[in-house]
């Protein structure tokens, strides 16, 4: 049932907030999605407008928060005194008859190296392990996109498999890594550590 009050709550890491996206975000937003090699990898295109930007923020957050989906929230350093949005991180139902979510996360190139990613989806993923009923939150890589799947690795999802030549992504057939992590190994804490192997 739609609930159109409902917002992500915020939520707070050592060095970051998450906190639901608003429209006056749009321009912190811009800034990082109209950048060629933000996107390089992704399924949305470069934004070229801000136009671009404010029709991302209705057809994703501002749809998904009545579903009660956290997908996506703004990523901010706390030691930023401009509090701008530098990325988003998000999970949203693929199934929720199957218990099924799926991460997604963009970072400010800037900003690429400093584990602010890890950092923030592992604040969603316990968000969501606790509050949902959840039992498989997924990632979904593109060939070539090897850091993000450190990321997946460093949270802990298992590389599963890789469906090849699935998607003609800006006229190239590209692989697709599915990365996985199920609501026992979560909750295992050993998990969370995985990154020192990984
Ligand atoms: C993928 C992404 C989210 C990673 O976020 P992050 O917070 O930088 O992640 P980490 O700091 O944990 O670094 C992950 C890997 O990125 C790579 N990396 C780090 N700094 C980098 C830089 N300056 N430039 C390019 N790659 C870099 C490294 O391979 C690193 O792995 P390592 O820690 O084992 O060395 C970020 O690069 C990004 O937003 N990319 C563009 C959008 C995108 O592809 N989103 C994912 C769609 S599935």
């Amino acid at each position: 049932m739609l609930n159109l009050d409902w917002k992500p709550p915020t939520l707070e890491t050592p060095r970051l907030i998450l906190r639901p996206l608003e429209e006056s975000d749009a321009p912190d937003i811009f800034l990082y999605a109209s950048n060629p090699n933000v996107t390089r990898f992704t399924l949305w295109e470069a934004h070229e407008t801000i136009d671009d930007t404010l029709a991302f923020l209705g057809d994703y957050p501002f749809t998904r928060y009545p579903n009660k989906e956290p997908d996506p929230v703004g990523i901010i350093l706390k030691d930023d005194p401009t509090r701008s949005v530098i990325g988003t991180v998000g999970c949203f139902w693929v199934s929720r008859k199957d218990g099924v979510m799926e991460l997604g996360y963009n970072l400010a190139e800037p900003y690429w190296g400093r584990g602010i990613i890890v950092e923030a989806a592992r604040m969603l993923l316990d968000f969501v392990f606790r509050e949902y009923q959840v039992n498989r939150v997924q990632a979904r890589v593109l060939g070539g996109n090897d850091a993000s799947g450190r990321v997946a690795c460093k949270l802990g999802m298992n590389h599963e498999g890789t469906l090849r030549a699935t998607l003609l992504h800006r006229g190239n057939y590209v692989d697709v890594h599915y990365y996985a992590l199920l609501r026992g190994e979560w909750a295992d804490h050993a998990v969370k550590e995985a990154d020192k192997g990984c």
